[in-house]
């Protein structure tokens, strides 16, 4: 098996050759920087230094033709062919706290939410350990690359995974689960990964704020914000959308967060029929009308998943406009 050394910090690991030097070296508790898992962001940038990778996604995103010349390369898509020694920082924030393993999993049930979502249910004879918030990495069958998706559900020792998808027009993943699956499949799941996971040490209430499929990851992190309060705290659960066809129910929303307690479940609709008479416009801005003066934002943990520029917009009028400590906001960006 190639051993990978990393140059200047004296540390090495091995990494098998089915897989990639990002999730190697997170399965050995090394705190390699990343964020999506899929080619996208670009955080898990080295240097190769000696030593041959197999590139899995020439076209990658995060990749551009000066990384090239300078042998810069994507942790989550290289595999080794040899040993190599690399450079990068490594970090503690990047640490898994459970390390991420692979595990088959059987689908076992498909429940519709809306004319383009639906949550898969899959079983793993391992029970999976996961953080409310994290996400997997699902290798489906003739799909290339895996895909990145979140759990809806918590941490269970039935073996349950669940996961809210929504369909991507052209998508290949999506077309495999909207058209192709079908209960009793089998699939690879690798996981757990991400740091958009719930923080129950902190004391603040929280607001969850989700676009599209990013429902999937904030009724997780519901799910385990009311069982450490105990049902005590309110929650405020915003969600984005297009049209009201894309709304998901609150009585599943409910289901799924087994919550006793208040749940605030608003809809914003970006492109509404004449009908709807709920919530109109953009998630940013209706969270920035929601209340009067900075200081009511401080006093909010935020967590977030959906389309990168959703996020990119809530960031900024958070951290810049209205000085919320980058430590209170958790996200998720679905490339
Ligand atoms: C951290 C994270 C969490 C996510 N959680 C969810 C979720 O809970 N629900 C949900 O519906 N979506 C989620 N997504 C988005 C999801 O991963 C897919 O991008 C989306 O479902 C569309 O996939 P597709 O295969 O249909 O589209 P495609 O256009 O076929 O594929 C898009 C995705 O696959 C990767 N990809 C494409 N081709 C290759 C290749 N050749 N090699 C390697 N990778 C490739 C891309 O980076 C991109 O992530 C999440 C994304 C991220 C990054
Ligand atoms: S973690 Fe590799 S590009 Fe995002």
């Amino acid at each position: 098996m190639p051993r990978i050394t990393i140059e200047t910090e004296e540390s090495s690991y091995l990494c098998d050759q089915d897989d990639t030097l990002l999730r190697a070296a997170l399965r050995e508790g090394l705190g390699f920087p990343y964020e999506c898992n899929v080619g996208s962001c670009g955080m898990c940038r080295y240097q190769l230094l000696s030593g041959t990778v197999e590139q899995l996604w020439l076209d990658a995103p995060a990749i551009n033709p000066r990384d090239k010349k300078k042998q810069r390369m994507l942790g989550c898509q290289t595999r080794p062919t040899s040993d190599c020694r690399i450079k990068i920082r490594t970090n503690s924030v990047d640490k898994e706290i459970d390390p991420p393993k692979k595990f088959a999993a059987k689908l076992v049930k498909i429940t519709h939410l809306t004319h383009d979502m639906a949550e898969f249910k899959f079983f793993s004879y391992t029970p999976p350990k996961f953080l409310p918030g994290q996400y997997a990495l699902l290798n489906l069958p003739g799909v290339e690359g895996v895909r990145a998706l979140s759990m809806s559900n918590m941490v269970n020792s039935d073996g349950y995974w669940c996961f809210i998808v929504k369909r991507v027009k052209g998508g290949k993943g999506t077309f495999w689960f909207f058209d192709r699956a079908a209960i009793g499949d089998q699939i690879i799941i690798d996981g757990p990964y991400g740091h958009a996971w719930l923080r129950i040490n902190s004391e603040r209430p929280i607001i969850c704020l989700a676009g599209g499929a990013g429902i999937g990851a904030m009724l997780s992190i519901a799910s385990g914000y009311y069982k450490k309060t105990l049902a005590q705290s309110s929650l405020r659960l915003y969600y984005g959308c297009r049209t009201s066809r894309d709304i998901i129910h609150k009585d599943y929303v409910v289901d799924t967060i087994r919550s006793s307690a208040e749940i605030i479940y608003s809809n914003i609709v970006s492109e509404p029929e004449s009908s709807w008479t709920g919530n109109k416009g953009m998630l940013d801005k209706f969270l920035f009308e929601s209340f009067e003066g900075k200081e009511v934002y401080k006093s909010f943990d935020y967590y977030m998943a959906g389309p990168p520029q959703m996020i990119e917009s809530l960031r900024r009028g958070l951290i810049i406009e209205r000085q919320v400590p980058i430590e209170n906001i958790r996200y998720d960006q679905f490339y």
